[in-house]
């Protein structure tokens, strides 16, 4: 997928981030902080925003790039409007979550990692969600669905679309 941003359509957030900038140069963990508020108002990390932040800060592009990458909490990727996420902790696993997540990915045809092409659902396999007496669990953004029947998949995805 090519994910080149407007800039010009995007003015009004680069000068958010800007602002943002100029208000933590001081403090510690900068770069953290300001990938942090660049995802929040991009809703992800590309190329053009780490660029941006490469020159602002005075940093090699590569290092921006290499803290980008290397937390699972950012993505250089954009996301879908919904985010799916599948437990395959180990409570989960036992309990069939690979078969949800399998359906899922058949459903929404797309590979685990990945955005439909109407950018309305990323699908995502995660660690533990911290409520195995669900499991299987996967959560559809907020929203947390326990015990889940792979059958009942296209169910749930179907409430998403409306
Ligand atoms: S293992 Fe899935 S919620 Fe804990």
């Amino acid at each position: 997928m090519q994910n080149v941003l407007d800039l010009t359509a995007k003015k009004a957030e680069f000068k958010q981030l800007k602002t943002y900038m100029d208000s933590i140069k001081d403090s510690q963990g900068v770069l953290m902080q300001t990938l942090h508020k660049a995802q929040d108002i991009f809703g992800y990390l590309p190329i053009e925003v780490q660029k941006f932040i490469s020159k602002e800060m005075d940093i090699p592009l590569a290092e921006v790039y290499g803290v980008a990458t290397f937390y699972t909490q950012f993505s250089i990727e954009p996301k879908g409007k919904h985010k799916i996420g599948v437990c395959l902790g180990t409570a989960c696993y036992v309990k069939g979550s690979q078969l949800v997540l399998d359906k899922l990915a058949k459903e929404l045809n797309i590979k685990v990692g990945s955005t439909t092409e109407d950018n309305l659902f990323t699908l995502e396999a995660t660690r533990c969600l911290g409520c195995c007496g669900l499991a299987p669990v996967m959560m559809i953004d907020d929203e947390v669905y326990g015990k889940v029947d792979p059958k009942n998949i296209p169910d749930i995805i179907a409430k998403y679309k409306e």
